[in-house]
């Protein structure tokens, strides 16, 4: 696969988001499953693998670790730490450095790994100070543990603080034709500061492939169902830009799937898209996207058919919304 730089790092121009193996998306796949579709990724050029001490509460972890731990020397491995599970069994934010420093020994054990290439502070935990978390972030670089530091979905001030404590590899925030918060400023700041950017779900977890038709049939307990965009209305809404979308794709000579890759990987060569699948086809066809060139023209097509004004519903629910630290709340609010 092609490649791009990460910071020090030569990576596919196409990651491997690995939460869905574990979390996410209805009821993950068997291990051995999962373990074929890692191996297959590694076999196909995937060189980024993206996983997180959240994703089924360390259990997406140790199937990385479990799966293709024998092969470390062949992939970038990010990681990240600040949300677990707390006493009581629930999600919580955490940011505090003795926090830090135990999940991150607990990552490098779960992962069979003495070094994670890329540890990200999952959310920004407001009530512990940037740079103390960072502070515990970059003793674990001193130490060893770590090579190089990211944050997920911060705002750009909050990257400038944590910059000035240690300097940034990666800001992972969700980027896709329908998720366009980060061009309010984040992806502006990455750029002034040289920080690298790897965008989430760049799939619209599944809607801009076009296989996602009907929201009632999402299993219990998928993270999509309290997601706005995903609710039966809004979706029959987003539902109803699919069709022009398919027909580009179409033109393009692609899936669209790959088209929405495309489209990522064309807004600038800092960009790194990470798509989640559990399915060897989809890994497959994820991976043809990087050999897609899109025109100025097929790019401002998109640009004008799925955007922040054609899309129907916030990206995330309150309670969501208030963990992520951006503008794009009140930029939410004036485009309402
Ligand atoms: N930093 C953060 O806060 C954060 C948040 C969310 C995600 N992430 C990272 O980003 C990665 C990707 O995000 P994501 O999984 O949320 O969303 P995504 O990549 O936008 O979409 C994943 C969904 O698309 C489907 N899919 C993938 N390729 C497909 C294809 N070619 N055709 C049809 N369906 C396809 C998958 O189902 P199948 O399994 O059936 O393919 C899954 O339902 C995650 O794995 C995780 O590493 C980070």
């Amino acid at each position: 696969m092609k490649t791009r730089s990460l910071g020090p790092f030569t990576v596919s121009c196409i990651g491997a988001g690995c939460m869905s193996l574990s979390h996410g998306y209805g009821p993950p796949p068997a291990p051995a499953d999962a373990a074929r579709v890692l191996n297959r990724a590694l076999d196909l050029g995937y060189t980024l693998i993206d996983t997180a001490a959240l994703y089924g509460f360390g259990a997406n972890e140790t199937l990385v670790g479990e799966a293709i731990g024998h092969r470390r020397g062949e992939y970038v491995l990010a990681s990240k730490g600040g949300i677990f599970k707390n006493d009581a069994g629930v999600r919580e934010i955490d940011g505090r450095p003795e926090t830090l420093r135990r999940s991150i020994d607990a990552s490098l054990q779960r992962l069979r790994t003495d070094v994670i290439d890329l540890y990200y502070l999952h959310r920004w935990d407001k009530k512990v100070p940037i740079e103390d978390s960072m502070g515990a972030l970059a003793d674990a670089v001193s130490a060893g543990k770590v090579r190089t530091l990211g944050l997920s979905e911060v705002s750009a001030g909050t990257l400038r603080r944590a910059h000035a404590v240690h300097p940034i590899t990666a800001v992972q925030s969700e980027y896709s034709l329908w998720t366009r918060n980060p061009e309010i400023e984040i992806l502006a700041a990455c750029r002034e500061l040289g920080v690298g950017f790897v965008a989430f779900s760049p799939l619209a977890r599944q809607y801009l492939t076009g296989r996602l038709t009907d929201v009632t049939r999402l299993a219990e307990g998928d993270l999509r169902r309290a997601m706005p965009r995903f609710t039966e209305t809004n979706y029959a809404g987003n539902l109803g830009l699919l069709p022009a979308y398919e027909a580009l794709a179409e033109r393009v000579g692609v899936t669209p799937a790959q088209l929405a890759l495309a489209w990522v990987l064309a807004k600038g060569e800092d960009i790194v898209p990470i798509p989640g699948t559990t399915r060897i086809e989809h890994l497959e066809e994820n991976a043809g996207a990087a050999e897609v060139e899109l025109t100025a023209e097929v790019i401002a097509a998109l640009d004008d058919l799925i955007n922040e004004h054609t899309v129907h519903g916030p990206r995330y629910n309150a309670r969501n919304q208030r963990e992520v630290d951006s503008a794009e709340f009140a930029h939410h609010l004036l485009s309402e």
